[in-house]
């Protein structure tokens, strides 16, 4: 008797673990841009009183759609597959790694979502010193859009109408010498130099493609400045997904476009994007808890 519940206890769970495996790779198959069409793409509503935003253009434009929740909150890993691809083409494996490291700002990190709001703490997960766009930490505000910072990125497009890798290095670089030199508290290890390249590469992949790192400067503006997706300019999402490979890729192509040498003696990589990751998470394994199960199924 006893071992015959045991083995049915065992089968109850292996069967509920193969349905959970089961979901989500149904829901990994099922992803992919809107259609062109889909009247989020034009509707724009900003946020109202009690929605929350965050230190990210990109998340703030999502939600600004209602590709994610209007409202700024409840971001779980599901939620956030399904309103990245179909606003953006973003590959399930980036929003499972960074949604993932987006989790650890939660007050409650193993609940499975934050708000946009929490996504403001500083030097972990997330957020780090010399923005594109924002202020750092030390003068009061790290999330809101902050003009002279992303004034400084766009002075190194001028004449330009599209972007390109070098200039997108080049500007990068100059707002970690701006706060370098401003900022009492600057902090920029190996997580930062990382993360950041992985930002200018987010937003040269999602305003063109995943290769080729020319963007229509008008399409960025509307991001970072409006947090509005440039739809009605002529942007559409990419034809084929940003993944943590193009991303990868491409910020390893920022690093070598700049003479800035990696902090800690450190070898930067095509993978080393992939690898910060795991390492803010703290290995597959947590990663695969915190994410129940989808991090695994994509490889992390
Ligand atoms: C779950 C998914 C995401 C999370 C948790 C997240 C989180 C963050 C956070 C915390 C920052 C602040 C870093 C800093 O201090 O500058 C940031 C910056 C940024 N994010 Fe996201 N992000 C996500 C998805 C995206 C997507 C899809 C895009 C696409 C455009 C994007 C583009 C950017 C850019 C361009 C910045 C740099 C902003 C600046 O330097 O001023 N992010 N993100
Ligand atoms: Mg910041």
């Amino acid at each position: 008797m006893f071992l015959s519940l045991k083995t049915a206890a065992v089968a109850l769970t292996l069967f509920a673990a193969t349905n959970a495996q089961q979901s989500i790779q149904a829901l990994l198959a099922s992803l992919g841009p809107a259609p062109a069409g889909d009247p989020r793409f034009t509707n724009f509503t900003p946020p109202g009183s009690g929605d929350v935003r965050s230190p990210c253009p990109g998340l703030n434009s999502l939600a600004n759609h209602g590709f994610i929740h209007h409202n700024g909150k409840n971001m779980t890993i599901p939620h956030l597959l399904v309103g990245l691809a179909q606003g953006m083409n973003i590959g399930a494996d980036f929003t499972i790694a960074i949604g993932g490291a987006g989790l650890l700002s939660s007050p409650n990190p193993l609940a499975g979502s934050f708000d946009l709001n929490d996504l403001d703490e500083h030097n972990f997960p997330i957020e780090h010193d010399a923005s594109l766009s924002r202020q750092d930490a030390y003068f009061g505000n790290d999330y809101s859009f902050y003009n002279p910072n992303w004034q400084m990125v766009l002075s190194h497009y001028a004449g330009k109408t599209q972007t390109d890798i070098p200039t997108a290095s080049a500007a990068k670089y100059s707002r970690v010498n701006n706060s370098m030199q401003i900022n009492p508290t600057f902090t920029y290890g190996l997580r930062e130099f990382i993360l950041s390249y992985g930002e200018t590469a987010l937003y040269l992949q999602t305003m063109s493609d995943p290769v080729s790192g020319v963007a229509n400067i008008d399409y960025i503006r509307s991001m970072f400045e409006q947090e509005k997706l440039p739809y009605a300019l002529g942007w559409r999402p990419s034809t084929s997904p940003i993944t943590l490979p193009s991303l990868g890729n491409m910020v390893f192509e920022l690093y070598t476009a700049n003479p800035a040498a990696a902090p800690e003696g450190a070898k930067v990589t095509a993978d080393s994007y992939k690898d910060i990751f795991e390492f803010i998470v703290g290995g597959s394994q947590a990663f695969n808890n915190l994410t129940g199960g989808f991090s695994s199924a994509v490889g992390l």
